[in-house]
C-alpha cells in the first residue's frame, strides 16, 4: 500500500520519532556494493529524511547512528562511519545558518576522537536556538549504558546531598537521561524486517507505538514514512492514548 503525503493527518502527526536505521550492508550487498557504499546511501537517506520531517512539522527525530556495539566491527568499517559522521558534522557546520534544525547528540561522546567531540559542541551550539526539527543523533549510545551513566551522576548528586533518596522518581531520573527535555517518542520505525529494539532508547520506549518495515534503511522513501505515519495514526485512532 502505498501512502501518499495528502492522506496524514497534519493535526496528529507524532511529536517525536525515533529511527532504528537498519540495513545498509544488506542494501550493498544486495546491489553488488560495498558496505562502506551501503552507509553513504543511507546518510543520503537520513539527510533526505530530516529535510522532510522538518518540512512535514515534526518536532523530534532521534536516530541511532553508531551503537555502543558497532565498535566491535572491522576497524576499517568503523573508521570509514566516523569519516561519514566528521563529513555530516562539517557539512551541517557550514549551512547551519540557511538550516533551522537543533542538532543534539546523545550518547558516551567522550569514547569519540577528540576533533569529533569539538564538532559536535560547535554544532550544538550553534543550532541550540534553531525553532525546527530537534534532531538527536545517538552515537556510542547504548539504552543500558545510557541509564547506568544516568545512575553515575544521580549517586554524584546524591553523595553532595543535591539530591535526597526520598525524592528519586520517574521525573527526576528522566531529567538524568541524555534525553532530559524531549519527550518519549510516539513512534518507532526500525528498517529491515528486524524486530528488536537493539538497546535502543530502553526507558523512552516504554509506551512507544512500534513499527518494522521490510525495506533496508537506503531505499526507505518518503512514502515509506508517510505510511508508518499513517499507520501510527490509525492505531492511535484504534487504542487512544494508552
Ligand atoms: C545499520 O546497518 C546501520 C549502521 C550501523 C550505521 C547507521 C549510519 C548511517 C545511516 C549513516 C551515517 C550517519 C551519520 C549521522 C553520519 P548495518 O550496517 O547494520 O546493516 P546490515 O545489518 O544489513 O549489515
Amino acid at each position: 500500500m502505498k501512502v501518499e503525503k495528502n492522506q496524514i493527518d497534519f493535526e496528529n502527526l507524532p511529536t517525536h520519532i525515533a529511527i532504528i536505521m537498519d540495513g545498509n550492508g544488506r542494501w550493498a550487498q544486495k546491489h553488488n556494493k560495498t558496505r562502506t557504499e551501503g552507509h553513504e546511501a543511507g546518510s543520503k537517506t537520513l539527510e533526505n529524511l530530516t529535510k522532510e520531517m522538518d518540512t512535514l512539522g515534526i518536532q523530534y527525530v532521534t536516530v541511532y547512528a553508531f551503537s555502543t556495539e558497532n565498535w566491535k566491527r572491522p576497524k576499517a568499517e568503523v573508521d570509514f562511519l566516523m569519516g561519514l559522521l566528521r563529513q555530516y558534522l562539517k557539512r551541517h557546520i557550514r549551512q547551519a545558518k540557511r538550516d533551522n534544525i537543533k542538532i543534539r547528540i546523545i550518547g558516551d561522546r567522550s569514547m569519540l576522537a577528540k576533533d569529533i567531540q569539538k564538532q559536535i559542541t560547535v554544532l550544538e551550539e550553534i543550532t541550540e536556538n534553531k525553532t525546527g526539527l530537534g534532531l538527536q543523533i545517538a552515537l556510542n549510545y547504548g539504552g543500558r549504558d545510557e541509564i547506568i551513566r544516568s545512575m553515575q551522576k544521580i549517586g554524584e548528586d546524591l553523595l553532595h546531598k543535591k539530591v535526597m533518596v526520598e525524592e528519586i522518581n520517574e521525573s527526576l531520573f528522566e531529567k538524568y537521561l541524555d534525553t532530559a527535555l524531549i519527550p518519549d517518542p510516539d513512534l518507532l520505525i526500525r528498517t529491515s524486517g528486524e524486530i528488536r529494539l537493539s538497546n535502543f532508547l530502553l526507558w523512552q520506549l516504554a509506551y512507544t507505538e512500534l513499527y518494522f518495515c521490510e525495506k533496508y534503511w537506503p531505499d526507505f522513501s518518503m512514502n515509506d514514512l508517510y505510511q508508518a505515519i499513517y499507520h501510527f495514526q490509525q492505531r492511535k485512532r484504534r487504542f487512544g492514548a494508552l
